[in-house]
């Protein structure tokens, strides 16, 4: 059996995990030894009979910084070749990109703020890379460390079973994913689209690349823009007559 995808952690809520991974698909994934997860306690790290592992920031400011010598000594005990990413508001945006490339790796160690967030030198002297799950700010990295691995394990060999495909998933073709129907065909006078009950398998696939388009249109402009820049602009003519612009 080949080695395990793995998760190492830095927090210092390390019992937080695994959390909801140890439900469902990771969770059965975890179980199954598809992926494994150790989670270290960065307060194990201070040297001082406090345990201290923040102080007041140099040049004034509200809140506590986190340590550059407590981290290092932390990230140092996970340190094996694995990418090592800070997970930050300043980070760059997760992308789904992203997430298949680590998910292809060995794993990862992923380094969870608290307070104002962490000395600058440690993210520098580590070459941690710094990754945001979105543009808002969090109370700790936890939960953006666990949004990240969430997405990287379903990814795993094995992990998601054969009926379920992240080839036609959001961002796979750098679209948002077309909207789903199941039954009944008809629910409080809202009847599903005629094509999806057609038995026209070419049909239904034009229909849902339509909708895939125009959702991403509609929606995510930034999306648009790329995916219209990468397609052939033959085949961007004839999918956008499908399906007009929105005004
Ligand atoms: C209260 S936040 C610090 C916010 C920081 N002072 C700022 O303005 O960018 C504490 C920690 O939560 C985590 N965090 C908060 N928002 C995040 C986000 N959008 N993505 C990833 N991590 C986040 C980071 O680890 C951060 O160090």
């Amino acid at each position: 059996m080949t080695a395990p995808w793995r998760a190492g952690v830095l927090s210092l809520f390390p019992e937080m995990f695994p959390g909801p991974l140890g439900h469902s698909l990771a969770g059965r994934a975890l179980e199954r030894g598809l992926w494994a997860l150790e989670a270290r306690d960065i307060r194990a790290f201070a040297t001082d009979r406090h345990r201290t592992v923040d102080d007041t920031p140099f040049g004034g400011g509200a809140g506590m910084v986190m340590r550059p010598d407590i981290l290092d000594a932390a990230l140092a005990s996970l340190a094996d070749g694995r990418p090592a990413i800070c997970l930050t508001p300043r980070g760059r945006p997760l992308t789904q990109d992203r997430v298949r490339r680590l998910a292809a790796g060995p794993g990862v160690v992923l380094l969870c703020g608290r307070y104002e967030g962490i000395d600058q030198r440690v993210i520098d002297a580590r070459a941690l890379e710094e990754i945001s799950i979105g543009d808002y700010v969090l109370s700790g990295g936890e939960p953006a460390a666990m949004v990240l691995l969430d997405a990287c394990v379903r990814l795993l060999p094995g992990v998601m079973g054969a009926a379920a495909s992240a080839e036609e998933e959001s961002f796979a073709a750098g679209l948002l994913e077309y909207p789903h129907y199941t039954r009944p065909a008809e629910w409080n006078g809202r009847r599903v689209p005629d094509v999806l009950l057609s038995g026209h398998h070419q049909a239904v696939a034009d229909w849902r690349r339509a909708e895939a388009e125009r959702i991403t249109r509609e929606r995510r402009p930034d999306l648009w823009a790329a995916h219209t820049r990468t397609v052939e602009p033959g085949l961007r003519r004839a999918s956008v007559a499908v399906a007009p612009a929105a005004p």
